[in-house]
């Protein structure tokens, strides 16, 4: 069952290009973004929203992160992101105008299950799942339903379940922009574009294996690492670093690169790692002063980019560059690494990498 690989963990990383084809195989042979994939009737609960809140836990909260920045981008919409465990224990403020986006790769988190009923309790009635298990209660319990076709995901840790939500959330933002009047033909065939080449573009990330397994060494006997990201490179920061702890039990934090010199700083010496997101966007040249901000404390980069970026390594700065920028999907691209990285150092450490201590595949209990 496992063919070449070693672990599910990293059967399920190759996988990628195949589950993320399969997930958004119905936009691509529609040939258009369209309400009728969330489901019958979806036009009517997804025409007059004003404004998405999204609910989840774990990962699957950090693909809701990154949906945050496509929706207020591509949408124009508000769009809240809140941890399911937190949302279901506060007094909310409900806007039954708000589409509810409950996210689970099980369908089964309790937590999210539960934020789901209190929502509705509050006279939420529009509301989609974004799950990985057809039939499943989550889904069962939302008026709309996108299902990612990942396959069944064995490893504890979540991987293509997690890019394949990626994808899902964006359907969902080029199908709300495009219900709103705010995506011509032209933006919407430009966005199918980007999911027709992504398939090819996770290759290329995929095929940088080799050399982000000779970081691994450089991981292993370390007892913290910290992952630096920008805008909506920040969640896969989060993500990496989730990752990197679930499965290595290295302490990994994330943080939004602009907060550095807000306290984190002051962990860096040369004991603690520091990967960075860095691709070529807008925000690049913000990241490359927060990156000199720590060689200066003598802390050692691990840096992920892609073509174009115009840095190489250096004393102290190694890099790694995907061949391709994938413009607005890049931090699904921008995953494939982080992943990689986590499931290498947990090799070198000789972890249990499908079945991390502490942790179960799905979370019924609270
Ligand atoms: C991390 C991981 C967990 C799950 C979380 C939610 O690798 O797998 O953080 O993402 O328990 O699970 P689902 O998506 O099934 O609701």
């Amino acid at each position: 069952e496992l063919g070449p690989y070693r672990h599910f963990m990293q059967k399920e990383i190759h996988e990628q290009p195949r589950a993320i084809g399969d997930t958004i195989e119905a936009v691509i042979d529609n040939g258009a973004f369209g309400a009728e994939l969330f489901g019958k009737n979806a036009e009517e609960v997804l025409r007059d929203i004003e404004g998405v809140q999204i609910l989840a836990c774990g990962t699957s909260y950090y693909a809701g992160m990154t949906a945050r920045y496509w929706v207020e981008q591509i949408a124009g919409i508000p769009c809240t992101v809140e941890i399911a465990s937190e949302y279901r224990y506060r007094a909310a403020v409900a806007n039954p105008k708000q589409l509810i986006v409950t996210i689970s790769q099980s369908g089964e988190t309790l937590d999210t299950m539960e934020a789901l009923k209190y929502a509705k309790s509050l006279g939420h009635d529009k509301t989609l799942s974004i799950c990985n298990v057809p039939e499943s209660a989550i889904p069962r319990a939302s008026k709309l339903v996108y299902y990612t076709r990942a396959g069944a995901e064995i490893g504890v840790a979540s991987t293509k379940a997690f890019t394949t939500q990626l994808v899902a959330l964006f359907t969902l933002t080029c199908t709300i922009a495009k219900l709103r009047g705010r995506l011509d033909a032209e933006g919407e065939a430009s966005y199918l574009d980007c999911l027709r080449q992504l398939p090819g573009s996770i290759q290329h990330a995929l095929n940088l294996e080799p050399q982000i397994k000779a970081w691994s060494d450089k991981f292993a006997p370390k007892n913290h690492a910290l992952f630096l990201g920008r805008g909506v490179h920040y969640p896969i920061a989060l993500e990496g670093a989730l990752k990197l702890k679930e499965i290595s039990y290295i302490h990994a934090e994330a943080y939004p690169a602009g907060e550095l010199k807000h306290g984190p700083l002051a962990l860096v010496d040369e004991q603690m790692p520091v990967v960075v997101i860095a691709p070529n966007d807008a925000l690049l040249e913000k990241v490359k002063s927060n990156m000199q901000e720590v060689r200066a404390r003598g802390g050692q980069l691990f840096v992920f980019t892609d073509e174009d970026s115009q840095f190489g390594e250096s004393e102290g700065v190694h890099v790694i560059r995907a061949p391709r920028h994938v413009g607005v999907l890049s931090p699904i691209m921008h995953t494939i690494p982080v992943q990689l990285l986590a499931y290498h150092v947990a090799l070198a450490r000789g972890t249990d990498v499908d079945k991390p201590r502490n942790l179960a595949k799905s979370v019924t209990v609270e």
